[in-house]
């Protein structure tokens, strides 16, 4: 990989955890709350969610929930959820920042390091369908 030692990764695989529920919900409720008052994040997805908070908070737990324990609980569509807000690679690294410090604030260290991992691939692969980010895919049109 040519531009591998250019990136800031988190060291990859993290194995698999045992993560409580609790952590998963206050995870998605700490990391949630900060993205609000983020000046970058928070107005992106204020446009999207404005009346609507409640349902991504509990749609973001389960998505989680099946991350961390394999619940099968979340059915959606992510690739699809994040066209059209015009997303670049800086977004997504300001969300893995504030993920990542969320995750170390109220996560066992070594659940953090295994959500960190995953929503790193995660991110990868929505940026790879994004058509953004290190990894872009230059496909035919
Ligand atoms: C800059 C980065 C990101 C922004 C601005 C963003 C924003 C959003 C917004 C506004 C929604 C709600 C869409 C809607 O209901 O209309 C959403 C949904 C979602 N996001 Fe993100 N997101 C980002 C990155 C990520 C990452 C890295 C992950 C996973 C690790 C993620 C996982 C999800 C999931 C699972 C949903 C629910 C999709 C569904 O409806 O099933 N997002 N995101």
């Amino acid at each position: 990989m040519a531009n591998a030692s250019a990136r800031t990764r988190v060291p990859l695989v993290a194995p698999r955890v045992p993560i409580h529920d609790g952590d998963v919900a206050r995870l998605v409720h700490t990391f949630y709350a900060r993205i609000r008052d983020d000046a970058e994040l928070g107005p992106i997805f204020e446009a999207r969610l404005a009346g609507r908070w409640d349902a991504h908070l509990a749609k973001m737990v389960d998505f989680w929930s099946a991350i961390a324990g394999e619940t099968g609980r979340y059915s959606g569509r992510p690739q699809r959820a994040h066209g059209g807000m015009g997303l670049d690679e800086a977004a997504f690294a300001r969300w893995l920042a504030l993920f990542e410090a969320t995750a170390r604030d109220v996560c066992p260290p070594d659940a953090a390091a295994f959500l960190v991992d995953r929503a790193h691939r995660i991110a990868d692969s929505l940026m790879i369908g994004l058509g953004i980010g290190p990894q872009a895919l230059d496909l035919p049109a």
